[in-house]
């Protein structure tokens, strides 16, 4: 059979990367192999690696069987991949899904649960994982999948998911009782859908960024102000709800001291700055908690008819908001992972990497 491959990152030094040849994976009974096609990169990507042991992050796609010691780590990706082969029924070559894919060119699944709107990898190592990142959705059951839109789904689908969990719980919440919200690293596509879903719903929204990525930020129009990570202290003093995207221990200091006891509520969301923030925050908010909650609410089909309509939403609108940036084979994704890593991917760019 034709050759894969594996990129990898030491994983204590996500800059030091490794990329692999080897062979394709055989089948054995139960199980389906997934040709990687089109992935996508961003910030987030990069906290899956962050947070890979404290989150087990790592544990989805090992590096053993693919010739690497423990030393290195496969970051988790979102895309599409092509089902090559398989000893499933209902699960069809020449079918394609979306879901949570390793750094390599060969993903091989167990495939359970197996339905029109695609299955689950119940692969002993994953089963202890949050079940949100071991779903592979089939495009041909989603109501959220258009052929014309799939880099977005690429770049945006978990990251708008998240956005549009966290807003739903802040309304649900009656925004805290706060009278303002505010989101670091504003510019962030998590933060800025999120604001996009929490616009005009509460709270007025103030969005915190880099001065560089201020007028960005501006130009979206989903915040009701936007304030560079300097200007803090111009916040009004008004009870305030800060939803951290960034992570940055000074931007939290600086929070507290001017406002007090007026930040009502302090909640942990993402660490673009790759400082672990968790403990330092009151709460954490983490996306697949909050799915479970709402999949219990409103069963797993009016989960996915509320987000179709929301995406479709938000879908025409950001496309306008996105320059794709697209490369191809696994030195594309090397140096896409190499500059998202570093923090010189501007705001408005999405890579997306053809395998
Ligand atoms: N809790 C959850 O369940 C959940 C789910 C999804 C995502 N998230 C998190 O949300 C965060 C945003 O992810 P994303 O994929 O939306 O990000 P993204 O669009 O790639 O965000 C890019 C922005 O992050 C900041 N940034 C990026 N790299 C940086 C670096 N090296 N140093 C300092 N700042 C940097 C900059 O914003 P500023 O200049 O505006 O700071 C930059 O414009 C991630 O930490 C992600 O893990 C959390």
């Amino acid at each position: 059979m034709a050759d894969s491959w594996t990129f990898a990152v030491a994983r204590d030094d996500l800059a030091r990367t490794t990329l692999v040849d080897g062979a394709v994976p055989g089948l054995a009974d139960g199980e389906a192999l997934l040709r990687v096609d089109r992935v996508g990169l961003t910030a987030n990507n990069v906290t899956y690696a962050v947070l890979g042991e404290a989150m087990r992050y790592w544990e989805f796609f090992p590096p053993q069987p693919r010739g690497l010691d423990g030393g290195w780590g496969l970051p988790p990706l979102w895309g599409f991949a092509d089902v090559m082969a398989s000893t499933v029924a209902g699960v069809e070559p020449g079918s394609r899904v979306y879901g949570y894919l390793p750094s390599a060119g060969h993903l091989v699944v167990r495939p359970d649960r197996v339905d029109a709107s695609g299955f689950r990898d119940a692969s002993a190592h994953r089963a202890g994982l949050p079940s949100p990142y071991n779903a592979y959705r089939s495009t041909d059951g989603d109501p959220a999948y258009r052929a014309d839109q799939e880099d977005l789904l690429i770049l945006f689908r978990p990251l708008f998911f998240t956005s549009f969990m966290l807003a739903d719980q802040v309304v649900d919440e009656d925004g805290y009782g706060a009278r303002a919200l505010v989101l670091s690293s504003a510019s962030s596509k998590t933060a800025y859908a999120a604001a996009f879903e929490l616009h005009g719903r509460g709270p007025r929204l103030i969005g915190l960024t880099s001065p560089g990525n201020l007028a960005f930020t501006q130009s979206l129009g989903c915040y009701d102000e936007v304030l560079s990570y300097d200007d803090i202290g111009a916040l009004d003093a008004v009870p305030t709800v800060y939803l951290d995207l960034s992570g940055s221990p000074a931007t939290r200091t600086a929070l507290r001291a001017h406002l007090g006891d007026l930040l009502v509520r302090d909640i942990a969301v993402g660490l673009t700055q790759q400082t672990p923030n968790a403990a330092a925050a009151g709460e954490v908010f983490f996306a697949p908690v909050r799915i479970r909650k709402r999949s219990q609410d409103w069963g797993r089909a009016g989960l996915d008819e509320r987000f179709a309509d929301a995406w479709q939403r938000f879908s025409q609108v950001v496309s306008g908001w996105l320059d794709v940036r697209a490369g191809a084979g696994p030195e594309a994704l090397r140096d896409a992972w190499l500059e998202v890593l570093a923090g010189r991917t501007p705001p408005r760019v999405g890579h997306v990497v053809q395998l």
